[in-house]
């Protein structure tokens, strides 16, 4: 039995990852470290939280006493560090969070990895640490780190914290730097839910400027398979980009949610943009592809098609969401933007 000690397990990408695991590798159990912020929810874990093979603490990553105590009571194999803040606007507005989760946090697992000599501690990373592309080319794993907003800053801060562990001991680590992902128990703050729940209310969609900004668009569950196939078969030390070979701009995007939803294109407005906006985002996959055999399933179409439908076959869990705390965080991002 392996035993793998995930954090942000409650959140979006975590808690997809989690339900992969419980369902499709019985060999397997997890202990699942969630502080439950704005952005956790255990309604994610729905059918879950009663599995045997799962265990769910709330509590911080930046909490030593508590991580340590969780590795002293389970026999961890492996640390995959999916807990984070996670969303750019926000980052620009109250940046110090970011740096306490994203960088202290990680810190704190690291120290127990090491100590406890752990199998493997796999880092969560982003495409966005690699900064922004013009209109040609595409990240590698051998880009330099340029990173542009709080978010990706503390995201690059913590991946060269995880290298110098590596570097330093004997820490063996994976770092997997993904593109955008979407798919179902998405936070509605980010572009694709945020979309589909205003168009769902005839309410206008904010796109940020001329809206041709690119992302490279891979769908959660195979963001999730990659993530299995790096800790399972990934060279230690190592880090593995994560794409979807997907671009599209921002206008792509809503245009074909819009159309879906049989909504007119009239909901769109163009807003102020965000400050230091990236332009382009696109991922290199060759290396996770030829070394690990790795490859997206979903193409984009389906993958939207899959999203919107559960959207509105779960507008319990989005009404629920978008009803208190989210109307003022709406307010603050867009009244009058
Ligand atoms: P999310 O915001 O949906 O979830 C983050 C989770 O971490 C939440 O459940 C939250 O409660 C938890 N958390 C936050 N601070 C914590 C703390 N101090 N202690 C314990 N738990 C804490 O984010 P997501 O989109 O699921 O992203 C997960 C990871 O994947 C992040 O590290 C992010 O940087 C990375 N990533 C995300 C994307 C994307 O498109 N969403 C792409 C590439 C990489
Ligand atoms: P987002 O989902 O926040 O992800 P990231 O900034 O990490 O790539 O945004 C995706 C793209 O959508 C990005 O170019 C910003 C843009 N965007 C909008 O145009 N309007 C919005 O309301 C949001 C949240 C994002």
């Amino acid at each position: 039995m392996r035993t793998l000690f995930v954090t942000g397990g409650a959140g979006f990408i975590g808690s997809n990852f989690v339900r992969m695991v419980l369902d499709e590798h019985a060999d397997t159990t997890v202990v699942n470290l969630d502080s439950l912020t704005y952005a956790g929810n255990l309604e994610n874990l729905k059918g879950y939280t009663d599995n045997p093979r799962h265990t769910f603490v709330k509590g911080d990553i930046c909490d030593a006493r508590l991580v340590e105590q969780i590795v002293q009571r389970h026999n961890i194999d492996a640390i995959i560090n999916f807990a984070a803040e996670s969303h750019v606007d926000r980052s620009l507005v109250e940046p110090g969070v970011f740096i306490e989760t994203n960088v202290k946090g990680t810190l704190t697992l690291l120290k127990i990895a090491l100590e406890k000599k752990m199998e493997r501690f796999v880092q969560i990373s982003t495409d966005e640490v690699y900064g922004s592309l013009g209109p040609e080319g595409y990240f590698t794993e051998q880009t330099p780190l340029s990173p542009n907003s709080p978010y990706s800053a503390s995201k690059a801060a913590a991946d060269m914290l995880v290298q110098a562990y590596g570097h330093s001991w004997d820490l063996r680590y994976n770092i997997t730097r993904c593109s955008n992902n979407y798919g179902p128990y998405h936070f509605p703050e980010k572009m694709i839910p945020l979309m589909i729940n205003n168009a769902l209310n005839d309410k206008e969609l904010p796109v940020y400027g001329d809206g041709l900004q690119v992302r490279d668009w891979l769908y959660v569950q195979d963001h999730c398979t990659a993530i299995w196939k790096v800790l399972t078969e990934g060279r230690p030390n190592t880090v593995y980009n994560i794409g979807g070979n997907n671009e599209k701009t921002n206008l792509e995007v809503v245009r074909l949610i819009l159309e879906r939803l049989g909504k007119p294109d009239t909901l769109i407005r163009h807003v102020t943009d965000r400050p230091g906006h990236d332009r382009r985002y696109a991922i290199d996959s060759s290396k996770i592809m030829t070394e690990l055999g790795w490859k997206p399933s979903v193409s984009f179409e389906e993958g939207i098609a899959k999203t919107i439908d559960w959207y509105l076959s779960h507008s319990d869990w989005l009404g629920r969401i978008v009803s208190g705390q989210y109307q003022s965080y709406y307010e603050q991002m867009y009244a009058g933007r």
